[in-house]
């Protein structure tokens, strides 16, 4: 026999019984780009990139505004909003799929631009839906007792890693970045998040080549994203929308029930028939700003979520149901209150 038996005790965790959204905040780069513009590099046109994709325009960051750079100003407004400081929070998760650096990570370099140090700081890369990875991950961590306040932000800078004479992709990704503070709650106010995975479709939506290859092939190319348009399409309409419902049911609410419907912003087409599936009532705010800041990864749930607020299209205190889903594949969905 090796070792001693425990007899100490561990100190059990104790968090705060429920989490919610206190705040939101976003911030999209100055420069607009247009279709027009688009179409300089790409055999399209207005026409077919409005109707396809409903993307119109969509901003774009100067060379040297940064992921950490937008993130920084979405998390500047998603604090004062919540009465909060940088010194109040305790972890910063920072979903990216375009933070250009292997290590270190986003997170630690926004953690103390924030005045948040020494607050635990790790990026997400779950793509497209890393927003609502994190907004989960920030729920489990205030009941488990290891924060009380956690920064979840979404931050792409997809102009450096889309090939702009791509024709399947170069029209429809965008730059911005969104934050919410996830706090204690006394009541529940952030639902059961429904998510997974389908590793099986690595290849549908990914960079198209790793940087080992990139550094040793002859011919190598930028690893900018590729993707099978199709068929993210239809795992998006056919395959994702039940998974909306699911986070409905776990959530133990109706369609009816929902203030605003908050999906991530990949294709108006995708976002018509999940409203359909889903049998949405026309009262339900659908947040539909795909047309104007294009497809942002995983800041497009939190920007979209910061407009329908600023609109006045849902009320604070309304259920909000989100839902991101991108490449891995991978998907999560939840139902908040608004903050
Ligand atoms: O954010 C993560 C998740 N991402 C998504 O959910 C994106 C899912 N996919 C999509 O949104 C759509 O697949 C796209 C908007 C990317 C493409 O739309 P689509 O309707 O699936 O186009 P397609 O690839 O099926 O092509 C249809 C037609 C083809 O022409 P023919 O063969 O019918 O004559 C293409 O050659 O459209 C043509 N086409 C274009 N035409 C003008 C493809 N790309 C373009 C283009 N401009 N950029």
């Amino acid at each position: 026999m090796s070792g001693r038996a425990a007899t100490a005790r561990l100190t059990p965790s104790t968090g705060s019984p429920h989490a919610r959204i206190l705040s939101v905040g976003s911030h999209l780069p100055e420069q607009v780009v247009t279709n027009e513009e688009i179409c300089q590099f790409i055999d399209s046109s207005d026409e077919w990139i409005r109707s396809r994709s409903g993307v119109v325009t969509r901003h774009r960051a100067a060379p040297d505004e940064s992921v950490v750079d937008m993130a920084e100003a979405a998390c500047l407004v998603a604090l004062e909003r919540a009465g909060l400081q940088g010194s109040d929070i305790d972890a910063v998760l920072v979903a990216t799929l375009t933070h250009p650096y292997q290590t270190p990570s986003a997170a630690a370099k926004l953690t103390d631009r924030l005045g948040a140090t020494p607050a635990a700081a790790v990026d997400l890369s779950a793509a497209c839906a890393g927003f609502c990875y994190g907004v989960s991950m920030a729920c489990d961590m205030i009941r488990g007792g290891s924060a009380r306040h956690v920064l979840v932000v979404g931050s792409e800078k997809l102009s450096d890693f889309v090939d702009p004479t791509d024709r399947g992709t170069a029209f429809l990704f965008g730059d911005g970045a969104g934050a919410v503070v996830v706090g204690p709650s006394d009541t529940p106010a952030i639902g059961p998040t429904v998510w997974g995975s389908d590793g099986s479709q690595w290849d549908a939506l990914s960079s198209r080549s790793s940087w080992v290859e990139y550094r040793d092939q002859e011919r190598a190319v930028w690893p900018a994203l590729q993707m099978a348009g199709q068929t993210v399409f239809r795992w998006a309409v056919w395959d994702i929308s039940p998974v909306a419902r699911k986070a409905l049911d776990a959530a133990g609410i109706a369609p009816a029930d929902l203030a605003a419907f908050v999906p991530h912003q990949a294709n108006s087409r995708i976002i018509d028939a999940m409203v359909k599936q889903l049998k949405l009532p026309p009262e339900v705010a659908v947040a539909r700003d795909i047309s104007d800041h294009g497809n942002t990864s995983a800041a497009s749930v939190p920007i979209a979520l910061d407009r329908i607020l600023s609109e006045g299209l849902a009320p604070s205190g309304g259920l909000a149901l989100l839902i991101g889903f991108g490449a891995g594949l991978v998907y999560a969905a939840q139902v908040v209150e608004l903050p």
